[in-house]
């Protein structure tokens, strides 16, 4: 069978920027024969075909294919893939459809009266001869938008036209409207509201907004007869605007509707200036409902208050049936992560106000926010004396992303941390991967981004989305002389480059590369690559000036000043600082070695000795003792080789023991925490941090009833009482790299060193039997992956391994004695250097253990 069939790493998409060579992938999950022999891909275009490789050895990872593609044009396209025996499979048909391209546009911006409080709709009426056989709404409405024809919302998205650097670039969506339009008299009505463009949101405070201040709709309705013939429309003057009920909206502050407002006499949409940035086709995914769910509990506080429980704390918006008021009777709903004393409580949203505030006009209404979201898991409501838990669902948004691994272990307060790291990476992956999604902040900081990806890129197919996130990030890059903000889409945050933040656009599409196997990626961002190091260098040129300027280093490490709202930990800034300019310089390196440009490889390999050579003279003695004496010291030691390894693991184990076998990394120290002591023989040490409930640790706040991750180890104190206000969320996605080690070292499905795309895997797992049991199960980009331990009794051990076609697996079976290694069985066929190497197929092996190992 031949699944999982991409175009970019998207589903047949349409209206996507492809590029000029798109890239196809696919996964080949079994075939008759012994191996596959060579692939080919047939392109078609109205059933001709306009590409076709013709067999031979395609990469399944990504085989980009030069093509020369027409505008709003729809290809269908199959993989065939030949076995050994010649047998040949064929994948089902899939398409991709290219949006507007450089084509012009029918319609034009047009915008209307800014000054007037409650928001436009744009609208049009417009004759049918017939009912069409092809139709494309064409769209793009600043801040937000949300279309309709004929009385029907157009798609499912939320959030249109998304968050990214308008600047640069505006995105515009491609919708399929055939089905919502009919012969005779049709509508079409686009309303906007604020957002990220226009309306209050990043730091700069302005209400109007960052980029633009005013409302602009561009559309072009495509239509296309059975006879041939064609209708095209398009935003002009002779658009109307009417104002809605809607009389304010944006994402931190939420929104407010008067239903007792009337009508007014519709007016005349004006022809506006263009937005700054270049319209293109949409590269964002769509932002979707993925879950509805419905209050655990109706609470009726201490404080006299009207509290839904969710259960969950979440990201999204919500439909609330209002009934039981009259006419000009007020309903105002705000929502919290946590309650205080039994009480609602949002002292941590900072100045969002995060709200809903209706006016009725006294009949039963569905109300569903339509230009903001919330970080929630109360919502309380005033003003609707009869509220029943039942009116209330809550709508859970996220951009659509294949989540791609389960992995649940014998304990289940860890299966309740895996949960929440997959819930924090739903809700801060609301289009741009950002810190939060609930004070006024939510935006995409470089820093957390990266410490996550790997865990991200474990929990989901997400190249797409951190795609869209790094092409924004080289657009910034283009206008900063190769500088990365610290926050991606930058907003007012652009003059500001941090060492682990800014690093991030060497990071991630490395890691992508890693968890794909998909080359593309990296080809096209090497340029912004190389222009970072390129920044960092003429700084560091300059008397060190990047080691010396400030960094947020290891953010919210314990080992700063102690205070409880500290926010700087105690690793020496420019050390860090350092070191991720090495680690950047090495990805680069590796980048011209994948990419092929030999000239680039060697130069950043020299770049990287030197910079080696440097850190080693600043930060360490001649006889490779580290000046940086704490536990992100020596994880960074560690993890980049910079000194005498058993020294550097000596004092990594010493600082532990100083600190009671606690940890007190920050967002540096605290993903290279748990696998360096594996890697260096200690994962005893790391399941002990994994499974502490004292402060600090990731237990401690599952014991204290977190559903997602927290911001700080001590976001909330051990009696309930939340720490501080200042900064502080409960979710924030960076601790829960912790996933990637339980993933990798105690579920023990870890990539083989060279492999890209989990095409050859390291199954090692080192049980513990605190957790008993741990499964994996790892939708990878070659296929899938399962895999299982478990400690039947105090001397037996099972384990379980689905290794997917085309793929191979090194095995390590934890505490087997060598006989196990010589049994007659299936997985012991090949073994080299203690590993079992098994080929494509299951296997299960139970196996004697020496009780005392366990105990
Ligand atoms: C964010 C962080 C971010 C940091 C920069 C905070 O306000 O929430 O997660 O990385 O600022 O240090």
């Amino acid at each position: 069978m031949i699944t999982s069939c991409q175009v970019n790493h998207l589903v047949n998409p349409v209206g996507y920027q492809l590029g000029e060579k798109p890239v196809f992938h696919w996964c080949v999950t079994g075939l008759p024969g012994t191996c596959l022999k060579d692939s080919r891909i047939v392109v078609r275009q109205n059933g001709d075909v306009v590409a076709d490789t013709g067999w031979g050895k395609l990469d399944a990872l990504g085989t980009p294919l030069a093509m020369s593609l027409q505008p709003g044009t729809r290809y269908t396209w199959v993989v065939q893939v030949r076995s050994d025996t010649g047998a040949v499979e064929t994948s089902s048909e899939n398409f991709f459809e290219t949006g507007k391209m450089g084509e012009s546009w029918a319609g034009r911006w047009i915008g209307c009266d800014d000054t007037q409080e409650r928001l436009p709709v744009f609208g049009k009426t417009f004759a049918m001869e017939g009912k069409p056989v092809r139709a494309r709404l064409y769209v793009c409405g600043l801040g937000l938008y949300e279309a309709s024809v004929n009385g029907q919302r157009v798609g499912d998205e939320y959030l249109t036209p998304y968050c990214n650097n308008y600047s640069a670039w505006v995105q515009y969506q491609t919708f399929d409207v055939t089905q919502l339009l009919k012969q005779g008299e049709n509508r079409i009505d686009i309303e906007l509201g604020n957002g990220w463009y226009k309306g209050r949101f990043g730091f700069s405070g302005k209400p109007g907004g960052y980029y633009g201040d005013s409302w602009k709709l561009i559309a072009q309705l495509q239509v296309q007869m059975a006879d041939g013939t064609g209708k095209v429309i398009g935003t002009d003057a002779s658009w109307q605007v009417r104002r809605s009920h809607l009389i304010f909206s944006n994402i931190y502050d939420g929104e407010q509707r008067d239903d007792t407002l009337k009508d007014l006499p519709d007016e005349a949409a004006r022809f506006v200036p263009a937005p700054e940035g270049k319209l293109m086709e949409r590269l964002s995914l769509p932002v979707t409902v993925r879950e509805e769910i419905k209050p655990v509990a109706l609470i009726h506080t201490p404080a006299g208050e009207l509290v839904l429980d969710m259960g969950q704390n979440l990201a999204g918006i919500w439909r609330l049936h209002v009934h039981g008021l009259a006419r000009g009777d007020r309903l105002h709903l705000q929502v919290g992560e946590v309650l205080q004393d039994g009480n609602f409580y949002r002292g941590n949203l900072r100045s969002a106000k995060a709200e809903y505030i209706y006016a009725s006009d006294g009949t039963e209404q569905t109300l569903e926010p339509k230009f903001t979201f919330y970080g929630y898991r109360y919502v309380k409501i005033d003003g609707m004396p009869d509220l029943q838990k039942d009116d209330f669902t809550a709508l859970a948004l996220t951009s659509d992303i294949k989540e791609t691994m389960t992995l649940e272990t014998g304990n289940r307060k860890v299966n309740r941390l895996i949960a929440n790291a997959a819930w924090s990476r739903r809700d801060n992956f609301i289009d741009v991967p950002t810190d939060c999604p609930q004070r006024d902040e939510r935006m995409g900081w470089t820093g957390d981004a990266q410490v996550f990806c790997p865990t991200a890129l474990y929990l989901s197919d997400a190249c797409a989305f951190y795609g869209k996130y790094l092409y924004d990030m080289k657009t910034e890059q283009d206008a900063l002389g190769g500088m990365v903000p610290v926050v991606v889409p930058s907003f007012d945050v652009k003059e500001q480059a941090a060492c682990a933040w800014s690093d991030a656009t060497c990071i991630i599409p490395w890691q992508m590369y890693q968890f794909t196997g998909d080359a593309a990626i990296l080809r096209s961002h090497f340029p912004a690559m190389k222009a970072w190091i390129a920044y960092v260098r003429r700084l560091e040129e300059n008397d060190h000036q990047w080691r010396k300027q400030f960094h947020y280093a290891d953010w919210l490490a314990l080992d700063g000043d102690g205070a409880k709202d500290a926010v700087l930990g105690g690793t020496d800034s420019g050390y860090v600082a350092e070191v991720y300019y090495l680690y950047s310089t090495r990805i680069v390196a590796d980048t011209a070695r994948v990419t092929g440009s030999r000239g680039d490889e060697k130069t950043y390999r020299a770049l990287a000795d030197e910079i080696l050579q440097y850190i080693r003279q600043e930060f360490f003695e001649p006889d490779g003792r580290c000046h940086i004496d704490t536990q992100t010291g020596y994880l960074l030691a560690l993890e980049f080789g910079l000194s005498d390894e058993k020294q550097m693991a000596e004092g990594l184990v010493r600082k532990l023991m100083e600190n009671g076998g606690k940890l007190q990394t920050g967002f540096v120290g605290t993903p290279l925490l748990c696998e360096q002591l594996s890697r260096i023989g200690r994962s005893d040490l790391a399941y002990n941090l994994l499974l502490n409930e004292q402060y600090p640790g990731w237990l401690y706040e599952v014991n204290l009833g977190a559903t997602t991750i927290w911001e700080r180890w001590n976001s909330m104190e051990s009696d309930g009482s939340v720490s501080s206000t200042g900064m502080n969320s409960f979710n924030h996605y960076a601790y829960g790299s912790i996933v990637q080690w339980i993933a990798q070292r105690a579920a023990g499905l870890r990539q083989k060193n060279g492999s890209t795309g989990f095409r050859e895997v390291l199954y090692a797992p080192e049980p513990d039997a605190r957790l008993a049991h741990a499964a994996i199960r790892y939708q990878s980009a070659s296929g899938l992956w399962e895999a299982r331990w478990e400690i039947v009794d105090d001397q037996t051990m099972k384990i379980s391994l689905e290794v997917p076609f085309g793929c191979r697996a090194w095995v390590k079976l934890p505490f087997a004695t060598e006989d196990v290694y010589k049994r007659k069985e299936a997985l012991f066929d090949e073994v080299e250097n203690g590993f079992c190497v098994a080929r494509a197929g299951k296997y299960e092996v139970t196996y004697h253990i020496d009780k005392a190992i366990i105990s």
